[in-house]
């Protein structure tokens, strides 16, 4: 989808269609609607109640414009009350009209952004509003089809969104916002497909090349480990999830402005089980497909990677991904087993389905190599934190206050939102072995947390903060700008997180 951005009139609206957005209430709604007052008069007030349109959230109205614009149709999305009006709002609403255009089989559509809003104090600048709106557009469409082989020349898609200002207002901040919307739903689309693709064709070693793909395309470095390497580094929680499978382990390791001076390291690690059965301690089949999703920390990672490149954002980032799949064999590890990490800490399996912390826990110790300012991991690692947040918030524990406020406002940015649970020392006593340093399941209660207990067992002494996305990534309903499957999520909030670092709290 190609976007582009134009200073002009109504008059140079044609497209398929014109997409307009209105405020609720008597003069939020007449500010809003002004611009097409212009050329319908009284007729949009006509059309307008014929629809019962009164500008609230989540509806659309759309009419035939007969021969009063260029373009032959409008949609007049709603925005709700002003008070409630922010960037999240124009995500929800483009989303809304830009799937309703592209349902309607239309390909061109130019968005008229909206000028002043009476009352609405929370509602994003110019340049904010474009970049909110080109995210609900491109993201809202965004359809997993490519192993579809019928019906998939009637599969309609917009091919261009146009932003229109009447004011001409902020022209270069409203382009910049526009490019890098852009860049970064491409890299939350990458994470998607990374995310929906089977397992019978993303396995460690596919989607070590994506990696290397995007790399090499976009100006970052990327290298891959193989078994023997993961061997003689001491990568023992890798190696033994992976022993149950047939294909071989990766660990992915991608670098941007390495070597570059005067640059603060970040360290983001991604779980990146491109299939987990569980093991030897095998899921009930109900769902089981879902887990070809288990690696979107992975994709969050790497969408994060190729997105903080092009836009040549300055700080040494670095990227790990250990990348196996979680099956059962004859050489598959067994409950019991003791397995010992990088860096020489022992852990006892006492379920193999808890695998995720497993691998985690080798590149967790490896990031303390890079002697990072921060480290981020991002997991789909537990249902206990579904059953704790649902879809609407990722998991968030760490042992920086700082750091999390960070992330925490990062997260109420992009919509991507986190919210905290405890680690209190407690809860500790759950993980003790009778055998090794640590064991990998905490029982039944406060399953996120004890998971993210362990984790910190092999954390350095730096700022950590473990995302545990098990809900926000995997949708089984759709989100207002999410299909189900995979979400992306994690992508925009790093982006984000990232670029705001180092700014001021105003940063942008
Ligand atoms: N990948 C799963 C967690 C998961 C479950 C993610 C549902 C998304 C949706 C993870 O590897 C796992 O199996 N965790 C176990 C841990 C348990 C054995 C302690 C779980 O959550 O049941
Ligand atoms: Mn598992
Ligand atoms: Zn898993």
């Amino acid at each position: 989808m190609k976007i582009s951005y134009q200073k002009g009139t109504l008059k140079s609206s044609r497209s398929d269609a014109l997409v307009v957005f209105a405020a609720e209430g008597g003069k939020a709604l007449d500010a809003t609607l002004a611009p097409l007052r212009k050329s319908f008069g009284n007729r949009l007030g006509r059309i307008l109640s014929l629809e019962d349109f009164s500008g609230k959230k989540n509806t659309l109205c759309t009419f035939l414009s007969e021969g009063k614009l260029p373009a032959p149709r409008v949609l007049v999305a709603g925005l709700g009350a002003p008070g409630g009006i922010g960037p999240e709002t124009f995500r929800r609403a483009s989303s809304l009209a830009s799937k309703k255009a592209r349902d309607l089989g239309l390909k061109n559509i130019t968005f008229l952004l909206p000028g002043e809003i009476p009352g609405a104090t929370g509602a994003p600048t110019a340049a904010g509003t474009a970049r909110a709106l080109a995210e609900g557009a491109i993201l809202g469409t965004y359809r997993f089809d490519r192993y579809m082989t019928e019906n998939r020349s009637d599969r309609k898609n917009l091919a261009a969104i146009r932003m229109l200002s009447l004011s001409g207002r902020d022209q270069a901040g409203i382009r910049k916002a526009l490019s890098e919307a852009d860049i970064i739903c491409r890299a939350v689309m990458l994470a998607r497909d990374l995310e929906n693709t089977p397992g019978n064709d993303l396995y460690p070693e596919t989607l070590a090349a994506t990696a290397r793909a995007s790399g090499a395309k976009h100006g970052f470095r990327v290298t891959a480990w193989d078994e023997k390497r993961l061997r003689q580094t001491g990568f023992g929680g890798l190696l033994a999830v992976s022993s149950g499978s047939d294909r071989p382990p990766k660990f992915i390791i991608m670098e941007l402005n390495g070597g570059v001076k005067n640059l603060e390291t970040i360290v983001l690690v991604g779980k990146g089980v491109t299939f987990d059965s569980g093991g030897i301690s095998i899921k009930p089949p109900g769902g089981m497909g879902e887990m070809k999703m288990d690696m979107s920390g992975a994709a969050a990672v790497i969408g994060t990677m190729e997105a903080a490149s092009r836009l040549k954002l300055p700080v040494h980032l670095v990227g790990l991904v250990p990348a196996t799949e979680n099956l059962l064999s004859g050489s598959s590890m067994r409950p019991g087993d003791v397995v010992t990490h990088y860096g020489g800490k022992t852990s006892e399996v006492d379920n193999t389905d808890a695998e995720g912390r497993l691998i985690l826990a080798d590149a967790l110790a490896w990031a303390s190599t890079y002697k990072p300012s921060a480290v981020i991991d991002l997991a789909t690692l537990t249902g206990a934190c579904v059953v704790a947040l649902g879809h609407h918030a990722t998991g968030m524990m760490g042992n920086d206050e700082v750091l999390m406020a960070e992330l925490k406002a990062a997260g109420e940015k992009t919509f991507e939102r986190v919210w905290p649970l405890p680690m209190f020392e407690e809860y500790e006593k759950q993980i003790r072995s009778d055998i090794a340093d640590v064991k990998n399941v905490g029982g039944r209660w406060g399953g996120a947390i004890t998971a993210g207990l362990f984790l910190k067992k092999f954390v350095g002494k730096h700022p950590w903060v473990h995302l545990d996305i098990a809900g926000t990534a995997i949708l089984e309903e759709p989100l207002p700008y999410s299909p189900r499957g995979g979400s992306g999520v994690g992508v925009r909030l790093l982006v984000e997180f990232l670029s705001a670092r180092g700014k001021g709290p105003d940063g942008r």
